[in-house]
């Protein structure tokens, strides 16, 4: 089943075309990477996914419903959320209160109290709960950052760059948590610069270069595609 359909979607910041016609879709229960050079247009794509900008022309349905025009809130509740690419907790809050905000999205205060204690137990950071975030390192923070998405219930789930400051037995713990969230029926679609990560995570990935979708295929055909070397990859990849 299709969970996400983009349908020639673009946005313009004035003349800059940030994305052009862009066309894909995410099928339930998939792991797709989003990848690119810097400034290609990934964090557009998510933010217009979630109704944070209103793109210029195209179609976003999220399990056949339309979600294009409308409100973040809206599409949250749809099922669909993201994390932001620079981390951005709450730092003086618990940890636990930093989490508990998603779930404000759809219960009350107590509800998403109990909630948010649970998606605490998923990213397995039960024992920080009380913390304060401003005290957390990098892969404490990326995976509150995750718990605080999974509180609004996505059944989609955007991550932008959330590896971005983690070492390489950091990264792999957290491309488990991915492994392990799929395990529980999520979706995601995940913007990473680390190749090794997207290669050893994703079924499929797709390349955005100057706001246009250029690849979208597996990893092993994208590693191979000379479009996406020359662009992104640069020759090591080339084989
Ligand atoms: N709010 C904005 N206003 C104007 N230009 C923007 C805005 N957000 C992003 N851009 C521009 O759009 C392009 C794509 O940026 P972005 O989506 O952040 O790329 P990526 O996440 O792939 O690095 C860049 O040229 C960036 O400068
Ligand atoms: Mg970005």
């Amino acid at each position: 089943m299709t969970i996400l359909a983009v349908s020639n979607l673009s946005k313009s910041f004035g003349g800059l075309h940030a994305l052009s016609d862009v066309s894909f879709t995410v099928a339930q229960g998939e792991i797709v990477g989003l990848i690119g050079p810097n400034g290609a247009g990934k964090s557009t794509l998510f933010s217009t996914l979630m109704g944070l900008h209103r793109p210029n022309g195209g179609a976003v349905e999220l399990a056949g419903r339309p979600v294009a025009g409308r409100k973040p809130h809206v599409i949250a509740a749809m099922g669909m959320t993201k994390t932001f690419q620079n981390v951005s907790l709450f730092t003086e809050s618990s940890v636990l209160d930093n989490v508990l905000i998603g779930g404000l999205l759809h219960s009350g205060v107590a509800e998403a109290r109990a909630e948010a204690m649970a998606c605490l137990r998923r990213v397995g950071l039960t024992d920080i709960a009380d913390r304060a975030a401003g005290s957390l390192s990098f892969p404490e923070r990326a995976r509150v950052e995750v718990a605080r998405a999974l509180c609004t219930r996505p059944k989609l789930l955007l991550l932008d760059e959330v590896m971005a400051a983690l070492n390489t037995a950091e990264m792999d713990d957290l491309l488990g948590l991915i492994r392990q969230l799929r395990g529980e029926g999520l979706t995601l679609l995940v913007v990473e610069h680390h190749m090794r990560a997207i290669m050893s995570v994703c079924d499929r990935v797709l390349v955005l270069n100057f706001g246009k979708l250029i690849a979208d295929g597996s990893p092993a055909d994208i590693a191979r595609d000379p479009d996406v070397v020359r662009a992104y990859l640069g020759r090591e990849y080339a084989e």
